[in-house]
């Protein structure tokens, strides 16, 4: 495997792989790697022949009061699972790199940036749309690799590939979780032991909606005040947001006729946690 840290290296590396008539696969993280990004590049690794992961802590995605600075940083062990995950190109840009001085050009998707967890993080998807389309232009894969867990991200992505056309294929990949359930996160190294155990809170919730729906429930509005009402019985879990949302539109949703996505997010203690689930109705 490669390390590389600047453009000029990078361009070299993935003409090379080019020239070869390779096709280039691609997982952009911010590191902290763990089973669900390992998901990713493993199925990069099986759909394509050159697979190359960015690690790269975005600062133009965390607002001024979020959690930049102390956002986990782990270099070594995130070489060592590319390493055995048969990464061939990592790619670990300095923020000097990505954003020069002088840097003044953003990418928008509105509307789609404007809910769900937009709506909390004001600005946090112009940051990623702009850096996942720098990352984009650097490495030109043919495929790139989205996790489910980031559903809103996921959605942008595609807006904006479809929008601004961006010749890659995007690649959607299922939520990796803990044997209890916990989808993994970087952020879940914030959590106490006994925060840990309330984080768990949020799949029972979603499974609490599946289960509803499963049965024939058909009224979102029921649904969402279920997922609420198991929110609260874990005292210390805080919530930003539980929607039923048209997957495609993330506007929320009256009746579960269709595919619908139930959508989370919870603050316990220092961190703030994301799930989700598609709910699809039954159809007798
Ligand atoms: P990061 O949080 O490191 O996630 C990188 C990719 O891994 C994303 O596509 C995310 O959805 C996926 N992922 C994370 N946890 C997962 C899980 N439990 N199961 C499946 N996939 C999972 O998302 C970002 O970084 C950044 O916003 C980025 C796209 C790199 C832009 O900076």
């Amino acid at each position: 495997m490669r390390q590389v840290t600047t453009e000029s290296e990078l361009r070299a590396a993935i003409g090379q792989a080019r020239r070869a008539g390779q096709r280039i696969g691609f997982v952009p993280t911010m590191g902290a790697l763990h089973e669900g990004h390992a998901s990713l590049i493993r199925t990069a690794r099986r759909e394509t022949d050159f697979v190359v992961v960015s690690i790269f802590v975005n600062p133009t995605q965390f607002g001024p009061n979020e959690d930049y600075q102390r956002y986990p940083r782990t270099p070594q062990t995130d070489a060592e699972i590319c390493q055995r995950e048969g990464v061939d190109l990592l790619f670990a840009p300095t923020v000097e790199e990505m954003y020069p001085p002088g840097f003044c050009t953003w990418v928008e998707v509105t509307g789609l940036q404007d809910v769900l967890c937009g709506r909390s993080r004001p600005g946090h998807f112009r940051g990623v749309a702009t850096v996942v389309l720098k990352l984009f232009n650097l490495v030109q894969p043919d495929i790139a690799y989205f996790g489910q867990k980031d559903a809103q991200q996921a959605r942008i992505i595609r807006q904006m590939v479809r929008d601004l056309n961006v010749p890659v294929e995007i690649r959607v990949c299922p939520i990796v979780r803990e044997p209890d359930g916990l989808a993994m996160s970087s952020r879940n190294a914030y959590l106490s032991p006994e925060q840990r155990r309330q984080a768990t809170v949020l799949y029972r919730a979603l499974c609490a909606a599946h289960e509803l729906v499963k049965q024939g429930e058909r009224d979102a509005g029921r649904v969402r005040e279920h997922m609420l009402q198991v929110i609260a019985t874990v005292p210390e879990a805080v919530l930003d947001y539980a929607e039923i949302v048209d997957p495609e539109t993330l506007q929320p949703v009256q009746q579960i006729n269709a595919p619908v996505l139930a959508a989370l997010a919870v603050k316990i203690g220092p961190a703030r946690l994301i799930d989700n689930m598609t709910l699809t109705p039954p159809t007798h």
